[in-house]
């Protein structure tokens, strides 16, 4: 910091540029959301030559996954629309990354953040968004995402003005902060020839946001949606939604085709490209993957890319890596 003072102090830079630069430098971790890396698997794409497959690394994100990216635009609409001011805390249900994402904002914008998520989320998540600041209100394990998002609402209800609920299961600056950050990387970074774009649906953020500008961009990019194939499920962070209550900014016109995986199929695929391409991943990533290599052998040609939403720490004391 001292040297960086002297040096612009050495150019003659003004002494209010200085302030300035040095503020922005503040901001740092806000700034380094989005921009993830695209990597190529490629021990896997030469099992399915001609097809090559490519991933959206969202670990890189730093609060660790995809939903970095529609926290901070569903925080930024809430201040633009003045529905955010100091006074209030943001609340909202989650089953784990978006409310490690608004912790980590709000400790470096100074918002309190109070998350509701099932009882059973895993200490590691708790444990991030408690250092970040938040604090935790456990709702029934059983019923899931669902009961979460039913005691947030309640909360919102029940307290007007206390709280800024985004909601991301129903906010456009969810989807939209995938259309115009993650769906144009991909565009950028694989200079328009994707064919193929496989996402899991939560919120279904991700899915719609990419998928809808993927699509503006060309309309014979095939859209693939990736869920549980049962109610009863291991692959934190999707919604198997023929059981579940469905986001208000899901899309169901918007898919070519939605692929449901079994989670053993997604555990497998995770410890494969742990083994294979030397990458950490979380169990979503493994079923956005095992539904992408399904396809990947029918078809005779393609670029397909595939979001990784988080890496696998989180996931770490799972039984299926005994
Ligand atoms: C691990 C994981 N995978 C996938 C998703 C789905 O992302 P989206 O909410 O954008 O549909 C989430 C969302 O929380 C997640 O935490």
């Amino acid at each position: 910091m001292v040297r960086l003072i002297q040096v612009y102090a050495m150019s003659a830079v003004p002494e209010r540029q200085v302030d300035i630069e040095l503020a922005e430098i503040g901001q740092s971790v806000i700034r380094l959301i989005g921009n993830t890396p695209l990597i190529k698997l490629r021990r896997i794409s030469r099992q399915v030559w001609p097809v090559d497959i490519y991933a959206k690394a969202e670990w890189y994100n730093p609060g660790g996954s995809v939903k970095d990216r529609a926290a901070l635009n569903m925080i930024r609409q809430g201040e633009k629309t003045g529905q955010l001011t100091r006074d209030k805390i943001i609340l909202d249900a989650t089953s784990g990354n978006t409310g490690v994402a608004y912790a980590m904002i709000g400790a470096a914008l100074g918002y309190r953040v109070r998350l509701v998520m099932p009882e059973n989320v895993g200490e590691f998540i708790k444990l991030k968004a408690r250092a970040f600041g938040a604090d935790i209100v456990a709702s029934d394990a059983v019923e899931s995402s669902d009961g979460a998002i039913r005691k947030a609402r309640e909360l919102a209800k029940n307290h007007p003005g206390r709280y800024f609920y985004p909601d991301q299961y129903n906010n456009d600056a969810n989807w939209l902060a995938h259309y115009h950050g993650t769906g144009q990387e991909i565009l950028r970074q694989t200079h328009g020839r994707v064919t193929h774009f496989y996402a899991g649906l939560g919120t279904s953020g991700t899915f719609t946001g990419v998928g809808r500008r993927l699509k503006e961009y060309n309309r014979n990019i095939q859209l693939f949606s990736v869920q549980p194939d049962s109610a009863l499920h291991g692959i934190e962070g999707l919604k198997h939604l023929e059981s579940a209550m469905v986001p208000g900014i899901y899309d169901p016109d918007l898919a070519d085709q939605n692929i449901g995986v079994d989670t053993e199929e997604a555990q497998n695929a995770v410890k494969r490209v742990a083994k294979e391409e030397g990458l950490f991943i979380g169990i979503s990533s493994g079923a956005v993957l095992a539904a992408a290599l399904q396809k990947a052998a029918e078809v005779r040609d393609g670029i397909f890319v595939v979001i990784f939403p988080d890496g696998g720490a989180r996931y770490s004391d799972q039984r299926f890596w005994e």
